[in-house]
């Protein structure tokens, strides 16, 4: 009897290790919180730890950059604490050093009041026993640098509550992807201060699948000059945006048909682990790369009210992308647990863009988008079922492509986009079929249009 108990603690304690090991946090851009509540900070954050993930990493500039100031962002971070503590959530800082069209930059003094505040929460993100802290950039700005990085660590400390700092230096993640191995050391070299390291780039910037060959290289690097702290890895579904007004630079699109899924089955199946995952984005709609269901965009008292500018609602609005959930739960939680999942049920999460890429569209920030051919013009499909089954995606012309799955673990596949969309555009479908019977059917909720002047 004695000895069964010490067994049920010992596997207890095992699983809690694990889990503080392995965590997921997911980027959220605390400008889209104008509106959010307590209540609402915590729906987003059950549906979040639905998918696998365990915090969010909270994005903002500071509260007095531009106009309107954004004050306001203090009292929903103490908003995103209270919930979180009732969550069982975690919440670190990620501070946005991008901004330089502001006076207003970060300092030291500032960033450690806002750390320290909630130094006594449950909710407090750490990496060991230190605060776990990161940025957005940071680099390529004279107001920042080594020296700045390392005042705040000093700052806080003597506040005495010494932080983890693993920033986001975007411009050695870019140059990264050509030259992985001189990126990383010149990186740890530039910034001694520094504890662990965020790789942002979770794109590839070519028409080519992702590798994990940047990731290993940082990590590789902080062991090797002794750093103490997570390095980060970057795992995001899509990335596109174009804005309408006119900048060119507002306007891209990353290579990304199949990369989320790739991309996760390689941690999952421990190609590459990292310390810690953070998922890009839960709510940046103006890139395309959200988990979160969509924001209310009419109703401006619903509590996640998000004002859409510059156009953006022309390629939100409608485009759901709450099934990549379905996807990051799978595969985080191989992750964590080091092994797959027993599948219980059936699913199939399919996706596609709504127009062909040779379409013609108004507005937008150029008459290119960056990249604009490397996407496949094509209906992805992926397959999650608890038997074997036959997956038949039809998508105009190009009817009941079929696909094997079965319960030994996910299957992707893709339909091409047929010749002739047809006047009003046509809608993907797709069905699963078990001995000779659809056993799901699924249309999807918007057509595919050959044109989006309208
Ligand atoms: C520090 O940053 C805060 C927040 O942006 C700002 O209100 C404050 O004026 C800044 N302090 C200094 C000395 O710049
Ligand atoms: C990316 O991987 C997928 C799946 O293996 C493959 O079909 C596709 O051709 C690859 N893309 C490129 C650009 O190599």
């Amino acid at each position: 009897m004695f000895s069964k108990f010490w067994t049920i603690l010992a596997l207890a304690a095992v699983n809690v290790n694990l889990v503080v090991a392995k965590s997921v946090v997911a980027h959220f851009m605390l400008d889209n919180s104008y509106a959010y509540t307590v209540g609402q900070w915590e729906t987003d954050m059950k549906a979040a730890q639905q998918a696998g993930i365990d915090g969010f990493s909270l994005n903002w500039i500071p509260p007095d950059c531009n106009s309107p100031s954004r004050k306001w962002q203090v009292d929903r971070v103490d908003d995103a604490f209270e919930a979180a503590e009732d969550t069982g959530f975690k919440l670190m800082f990620s501070f946005d050093m991008s901004y330089t069209t502001c006076n207003t930059f970060w300092n030291t003094s500032y960033m450690t009041d806002m750390i320290t505040k909630h130094a006594g929460s449950s909710a407090t993100m750490r990496w060991n026993t230190n605060i776990l802290v990161s940025t957005y950039a940071g680099d390529k700005n004279d107001a920042y640098g080594n020296q700045f990085f390392q005042d705040l660590k000093d700052s806080c400390k003597s506040e005495g509550h010494p932080i983890s700092l693993a920033p986001a230096l975007v411009s050695y993640a870019q140059s990264a992807q050509s030259s992985p191995e001189h990126s990383a050391a010149k990186m740890v070299s530039d910034y001694p201060s520094i504890d662990g390291y965020f790789n942002w780039q979770a794109w590839p910037l070519m028409e080519a699948n992702m590798t994990c060959t940047a990731d290993q290289a940082f990590k590789a690097a902080l062991t090797k000059n002794g750093k103490t702290g997570p390095y980060i890895m970057a795992v995001s579904p899509w990335q596109y945006k174009d804005l309408n007004n006119g900048v060119s630079s507002d306007s891209w699109v990353a290579y990304s048909d199949t990369l989320f899924a790739q991309r996760l089955h390689t941690i999952a199946n421990n190609e590459f682990s990292p310390d810690i995952i953070e998922v890009l984005t839960w709510n940046d709609f103006c890139e395309s790369h959200y988990l979160r269901d969509l924001p209310s965009m009419t109703d401006e008292s619903a509590t996640d009210y998000v004002t859409y500018s510059n156009g953006m609602d022309n390629y939100v609005e409608g485009m759901n992308h709450a099934p990549w959930r379905v996807m990051a739960k799978y595969y985080l939680n191989w992750w964590k647990n080091g092994k797959a999942p027993v599948i219980t049920m059936d699913q199939v999460v399919y996706w596609y863009r709504v127009h062909p890429k040779a379409a013609t569209c108004y507005g937008g920030s150029s008459s290119k988008i960056k990249n604009q051919d490397y996407p496949t013009d094509a209906v992805f499909a992926w397959a999650l079922v608890k038997d074997k089954a036959t997956i038949s995606v039809s998508v105009g012309d190009n009817q009941y492509w079929e696909f094997e799955a079965d319960s030994s673990g996910p299957a992707l596949s893709m339909v091409p986009f047929p010749e002739d969309l047809g006047s009003s555009g046509t809608a993907p479908e797709v069905s699963i079929n078990r001995n000779n019977k659809v056993v799901q059917y699924s249309k999807g909720s918007m057509p595919i249009t050959a044109s989006c002047l309208e």
